[in-house]
């Protein structure tokens, strides 16, 4: 139970919802990332207890994931437009369709909880009556809200599900959206590969066929799991782990890790036996790189530069261009990439992928490797990057096509041509989903 200010004790779960609150304000009405608006939230969340931090942050996520359906929910019931000044209780209201809908949290007490968040500030409190009004509603109709409900239509951005629909058809744009709406496993990598079934058993995880360790519900936060503070594994998306691996075996080799940082894949090739020179513009980032090799206890020479301006002595065997991107692909993690980005910023992000992949071609020794790999389900980030980089360095560069072996056999994570193409709803084994991805290998020729 968390103390209010005066060290009086809170009403249970009246401060995970207030945090929640506050997140959502963060990213809806400030425009923060999810993880930018934790990290604001860390003084109310670190005086919570574990679970109700969880619930802060299930919560937050639910709202982000399911924010179409609710604001449906609500326009059924809320009939006139709030005060500017109470803008506040939209989110409240916001949250509470979320719980009533969506989660496993007593109807009762989610309506109860969000008439007292109304009613402790002195800006909203008048409008404690409706907000009681509007949730119960909800609540005597849910059923048939949610009947006459089309996930797809009311959660997914029209600009998305039009892209979506365009590259991958209609049914699979459906079933990406809806595996975005699932509370993503925790995956991670191991150091030692050859340890990870040993880790997969001691953790209550399943091993992979791309060797990723899975844990569907982790009994406690992440630090405090076996194995992290020795830093024997960190935590990593099963798709996510599987470009560095496409540079072939590394061991001896010296490699460039381009927009590195918070440095998973940095990790993955330090720990495969590379030299590793790890490239970011983020000095903030970078330090969170460095905390990460600093646990796992590896070791690669850190370059805080811009890719579009670093100028290296000598070429390097192999580059890794982890560009940044929309990041539609990890929509499970992190929902709000859906109600912050927008097709423009696909178009300019576009322009930059291009010019970086320029430049990191530049850096790649006779016969060397590079490979190019985005977060983003969009084509215009991927495969349409890809084909336009080939067209442009013809003759020098040649596509080096995946094969279904580097990827643990699974053939449906390959596409004709011989790129990477993974897609949320897809299985990986005998588990469902994992982020999406595209990654191109290319060889240079002269
Ligand atoms: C997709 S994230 C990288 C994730 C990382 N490769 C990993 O596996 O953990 C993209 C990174 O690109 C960096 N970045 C963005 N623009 C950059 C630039 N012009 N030069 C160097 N790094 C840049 C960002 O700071 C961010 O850390």
């Amino acid at each position: 139970m968390a103390r209010t200010g005066g060290g009086k004790k809170d009403i249970p779960g009246l401060a995970a919802r207030r945090a929640a609150v506050f997140i959502l304000e963060q990213v809806l009405k400030r425009g923060r990332t999810l993880t930018a608006a934790l990290e604001a939230a860390d003084v109310q969340l670190s005086a919570l207890e574990g679970r109700d931090r969880a619930l802060a942050g299930h919560l937050a996520r639910t709202v982000l994931r399911r924010l179409g359906q609710i604001d449906d929910a609500l326009s059924r019931f809320l009939t006139r437009p709030l005060p500017k000044k109470a803008e506040r209780v939209r989110t409240i209201l916001r949250a509470g369709v979320a719980q009533i809908l969506f989660m496993r949290v007593p109807a009762h007490a989610a309506v109860d909880l969000s008439v007292r968040l109304v009613r402790d500030d002195r800006a909203t409190a008048r409008l404690s009556g409706l907000v009681n009004a509007v949730l119960r509603n909800v609540l005597r109709n849910a059923t048939d809200i949610l009947a006459a409900q089309d996930p797809f239509l009311l959660n997914v951005p029209q600009w998305l599900r039009r892209s979506w629909t365009q590259a991958w058809g209609e049914k699979a744009a459906r079933a990406m959206a809806e595996a975005l709406l699932e509370e993503p496993a925790l995956d991670l990598t191991v150091r030692k590969p050859e340890e990870a079934a040993e880790w997969a058993g001691a953790l209550g995880g399943v091993l992979l066929p791309t060797g990723t360790v899975r844990i569907r519900a982790p009994q406690a936060p992440v630090p405090e799991l076996p194995g992290f503070s020795e830093g024997a594994w960190w935590a990593q998306d099963a798709a996510a782990a599987l470009p560095a691996r496409m540079l072939g075996s590394v061991r001896g080799r010296k490699v460039l890790d381009l927009c590195a940082a918070p440095g998973g894949k940095t990790a993955q090739l330090v720990a495969a036996g590379a030299h590793v020179t790890a490239l970011d513009s983020s000095a903030q980032r970078l330090d969170t790189l460095r905390r990460n090799l600093e646990r796992l206890r590896l070791c690669a020479e850190v370059v805080q530069a811009d890719v579009l301006e670093y100028a290296p002595p000598v070429p390097f065997d192999a580059v890794l261009l982890d560009a940044p991107c929309s990041a539609t692909g990890t929509a499970r993690r992190h929902p709000e990439v859906l109600h912050l980005k927008t097709a423009r910023q696909v178009k300019d992000l576009a322009r930059l992928q291009d010019r970086m992949l320029d430049r990191a071609a530049e850096f790649v020794a006779p016969g060397g490797r590079l490979v190019y790999c985005t977060c983003s389900l969009q084509t215009e980030e991927g495969e349409e990057r890809a084909h336009a980089f080939l067209r442009r360095h013809d003759g020098r560069f040649q596509l080096r096509p995946v094969m279904p072996e580097e990827v643990g056999g699974l053939t449906h994570l390959v596409t004709g041509e011989g790129f990477l193409r993974t897609l949320p709803h897809m299985t990986i084994g005998t588990e469902k989903h994992l982020d999406g991805f595209f990654a191109a290998r290319f060889e240079r020729t002269t």
